[in-house]
């Protein structure tokens, strides 16, 4: 859906306008379709040099300069302080120092990520609260980026310093444009890299997010199975086709359905990622909800796909290293009036992804991400004026799209990104809804 305030503040009289009258400018994001999949360079790298050696081998693998000290008259793509060490207030300053020298020379839809450790793993009351601290420290300087720049925390635990490459390239390239104020634990090992074909199963396939990760896994070389209700099969069809996948039209929450989705499964040999996307709302405050209402948006968001995940498990049929994405909502981290059922089953999916990270063993990971306002039919439907405060109650000042969603995933899903597990990635260009 188009974002007619976002075009208009970016036309020459418009831009003139919103200037003239304070009205905030939103930068159109640069995504891969515009800037290209690889993180943008040069990138400038400060603090400890513990992800110095994993940064230059990255750096040359994207064909970008990295440079450890701030040359002359140089604009960067990317700014990256590692504050591994800082774990007292005086080594603060040290971060305080680089960001404060550089952040003015970060490009447009710069790219900024803090290192850190998982602050319980630090010796000292003072190094876990300053290690804790990055969190605010990072949300204020995703909330001071302007023109479509981002800010990330990367809590890097010891060790895992290899399983943090899938991260780094993500968060520092146009993939995790609507993505900011995020942190992530990595921790484990790197997965050995695998050059076998990979397998995706995705639902809720034939339209919206679901459609936009089809495509985006379809083009990264996945094979793999779409998943749509059988209201929506002439869609689905459409656009297995095009992508050549496997259209697989069933109702999540039929009897029968985990029965044909494990001989569906085994008849592709198994899945190394399932990406549980279909959901729907059924609007109401709960005094006037059905127990229609609340049942069908508890089967469809978190029964049906607990069910389903549970039987592709027991059946051995999520292979080794396997990777596990829900589609969770902030809905379900804020709350929202008139969603209580739509929140508890979107919740719900935090609380499962903790428990079946801990569980599923043999490398598979569980990750959950959770959109934010994104340009769908779903949020179509919304009254105006409500649609325009979720557009623009965010950093970044619009809605996302649904490539923005189906590229988190992506980055959840890929082989080598075993060191993220249990979490729950906010695409949701810093909204300020339960932040
Ligand atoms: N659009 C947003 O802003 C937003 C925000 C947060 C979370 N989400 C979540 O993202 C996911 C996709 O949302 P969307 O905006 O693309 O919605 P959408 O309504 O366009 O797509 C949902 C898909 O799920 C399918 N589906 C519904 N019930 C099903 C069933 N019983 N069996 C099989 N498939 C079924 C639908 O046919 C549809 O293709 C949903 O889980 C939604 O809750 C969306």
């Amino acid at each position: 859906m188009s974002d007619r305030y976002l075009d208009f503040a970016n036309s020459g009289v418009g831009g003139w306008l919103a200037g003239t009258l304070g009205l905030p400018r939103p930068s159109p994001l640069r995504r891969r379709a515009e800037a290209g999949a690889a993180p943008v360079g040069p990138l400038l790298l400060g603090g400890s040099a513990r992800l110095s050696p994993l940064l230059h081998g990255l750096a040359e693998r994207w064909g970008v300069e990295l440079h450890s000290k701030a040359q002359d008259g140089a604009r960067y793509g990317g700014l990256i302080f590692d504050a591994s060490d800082i774990a007292d207030v005086a080594s603060a300053t040290g971060l305080y120092r680089y960001f404060h020298e550089t952040v003015r020379r970060l490009d447009p839809h710069g790219r900024m990520l803090v290192i850190g450790r998982p602050p319980e793993d630090t010796a000292t009351v003072e190094g876990e609260a300053l290690q804790r601290g990055l969190e605010g420290f990072v949300r204020s300087l995703a909330k001071e980026a302007r023109e479509g720049g981002t800010a990330q925390l990367l809590r890097v635990a010891a060790g895992a310093e290899e399983a943090a490459a899938s991260s780094l390239a993500f968060f520092l390239s146009p993939r995790s444009a609507y993505v900011s104020g995020q942190v992530v634990t990595i921790s484990g090992t790197a997965a050995p890299a695998s050059t076998e074909p990979r397998r995706v199963l995705i639902t809720g396939a034939s339209r919206g997010i679901g459609e936009a990760m089809a495509r985006l896994f379809a083009a990264e070389g996945y094979a793999g199975t779409a998943l749509d209700a059988p209201g929506a099969e002439t869609d689905l069809r459409v656009l297995a086709d095009q992508i050549g996948a496997e259209a697989l039209s069933l109702d999540i929450t039929a009897a029968d359905a985990a029965e044909r989705l494990v001989s569906a499964a085994r008849a592709a040999g198994g899945y190394d990622a399932v990406v549980h996307n279909a959901g729907i709302t059924r609007d109401r405050t709960l005094a006037r909800m059905s127990a229609t209402e609340w049942d069908s948006v508890m089967a469809v968001n978190l029964g049906a796909p607990l069910a389903l995940t549970r039987a592709l498990l027991e059946a051995g049929l999520i292979r080794s290293n396997g990777r596990i994405v829900a589609v969770s909502s902030l809905s379900g981290i804020a709350g929202n009036k008139g969603q209580a059922n739509y929140a508890l089953s979107k919740a719900g999916w935090i609380g499962a992804v903790r428990r079946l990270a801990a569980e599923a063993g043999d490398g598979i990971t569980v990750n959950a991400v959770a959109p934010g306002f994104i340009e769908t039919r779903m949020t179509a439907a919304i009254p105006f004026a409500i649609r325009e405060a979720g557009r623009r109650m965010n950093s970044l000042g619009q809605g996302g799209q649904p490539i923005d969603v189906a590229e988190t995933a992506l980055w959840l899903a890929e082989p080598d990104n075993g060191g993220v597990n249990g979490a729950v990635v906010r695409v949701c260009g810093q909204s300020l809804l339960g932040a």
